[in-house]
């Protein structure tokens, strides 16, 4: 992950929507295709600034009506995330707002959220359902997301997670919800080819393991594949959702050591989500320095959502996860561009500056790119290149 090959004064050619080639300035300019044909490009001058592949935010919540200042407002009196969520605030309280909402309201506000992305160096986004929790919702909440990505030049990749609390309606009767999500809504999502994968929340006042291993089975059954929220705040053994193959693990904030080395030797990616840490206020980070020196693989994301990580900002969560977590910025760098490529297993086409890859490139303001993550909470991202277009964004101070 320290690895991330900085190629200095460096090009990049694209052409229908690829990487062509990529390398040092003056061996692309010898390419002899390029040579006869110099005048049929269009050149962007990145001004020696630093270009990276697109930033991938591989595990959002944009689905949701509005922000949950209730909520905020007890955590700051010292209310606690999961008594917050005991007293009937947290999830469900987004929930009955996404119920009232409309499909075209909530995919404009899933459309803010992706420009919002792209304008701080995101072209490829995961995008979960989640606050709608029954079947008409959850389609809806999908919906959503599609009417949003087709108006948006980046990639969405959407998840279903019906399995993220037991609504008010079914209190008492989680297995019962558990099976309308697996016989009802997850074969009419797979139906409808609306999500590629099925997340679930496996936590204390959330689901069991067993239950989430029925939301796996049932996902992979109807050809959907797996990704779980998973020892956020309750230490879990892995084992068992690892015979699943899922994609990734996300949160990891309490891994079992042996756990560590499970995971160092599988394919499953640990999602870090240390925004939500930040949010909730909490002093402990994930045990990034003990996943990535075992070899496990790591990656970042933003967690965008109502209740613990209202940002979109991947370059924040790049610097939270040096200044907290104490990972390198090329470690951090490798987690938000190919590693979480590997999240949504989109490495063949993402996540790195490559021939044959998208052409998706994020270009910073800065001379160093150690500095993406040193300017905390300030965009430097100043033009993103989409499937080898220049993006419209709007228009930030170039530096020189
Ligand atoms: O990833 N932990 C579960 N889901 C979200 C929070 C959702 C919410 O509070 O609205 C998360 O942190
Ligand atoms: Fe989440």
């Amino acid at each position: 992950m320290k690895e991330i090959g900085l190629v200095e004064q460096a090009a990049v050619l694209c052409g229908g929507g690829k990487i062509l080639a990529a390398g040092p300035q003056r061996q692309l300019l010898r390419d002899p295709w390029l040579r006869t044909n110099r005048r049929k490009i269009a050149e962007f001058d990145c001004q020696q600034q630093v270009v990276l592949p697109g930033l991938i935010d591989c595990h959002t919540h944009p689905v949701f009506a509005g922000p949950r200042l209730i909520d905020f407002e007890k955590r700051i009196s010292g209310a606690s995330y999961e008594e917050i969520a005991a007293a009937g605030g947290g999830i469900r309280s987004s929930v009955s707002a996404v119920r009232r909402s409309s499909r075209g309201g909530l995919s404009g506000k899933v459309l803010t959220a992706f420009q919002a992305m792209l304008e701080q160096g995101t072209s490829v986004v995961e995008a979960k359902s989640g606050y709608g929790l029954s079947l008409e919702d959850e389609i809806k909440s999908l919906e959503a997301i599609r009417d949003a990505a087709r108006h948006w030049p980046g990639t969405v990749i959407s998840t279903l997670l019906a399995a993220h609390v037991v609504p008010a309606e079914y209190a008492g009767k989680a297995d019962e919800y558990v099976r309308m999500v697996c016989e009802e809504i997850i074969p009419r999502v797979a139906r409808r080819k609306l999500a590629v994968y099925v997340d679930v929340f496996c936590e204390r006042g959330a689901f069991t393991p067993a239950q989430s291993e029925k939301v796996f089975a049932a996902a992979r059954a109807h050809g959907l594949e797996t990704r779980a929220h998973v020892c956020q705040f309750t230490p879990t053994r892995l084992h068992a959702l690892l015979e699943h193959q899922p994609a990734s693990l996300d949160h990891m904030d309490c891994v079992h050591d042996e756990d560590i080395e499970l995971l160092a030797r599988g394919q499953a990616v640990s999602v870090l989500l240390p925004g939500a840490n930040y949010f909730l206020g909490h002093k402990e980070y994930p045990n990034a320095r003990g996943l990535i020196d075992a070899g496990a693989p790591v990656a970042l994301a933003t967690d965008y959502n109502p209740g613990t990580s209202p940002t979109t900002s991947m370059p924040f969560v790049m610097s939270l996860a040096c200044t907290h977590m104490r990972m390198s910025p090329e470690e951090a760098i490798t987690a938000a561009t190919i590693n979480a490529a590997c999240a949504l297993r989109l490495q063949d086409k993402k996540g790195s500056v490559e021939a044959g890859k998208d052409a998706d490139l994020a270009v910073f303001a800065v001379k160093d790119y150690r500095e993406i993550a040193y300017w905390f909470a300030w965009n430097r991202c100043v033009a993103m290149v989409v499937a080898g277009k220049m993006a419209n964004i709007k228009t930030q101070t170039v530096f020189s």
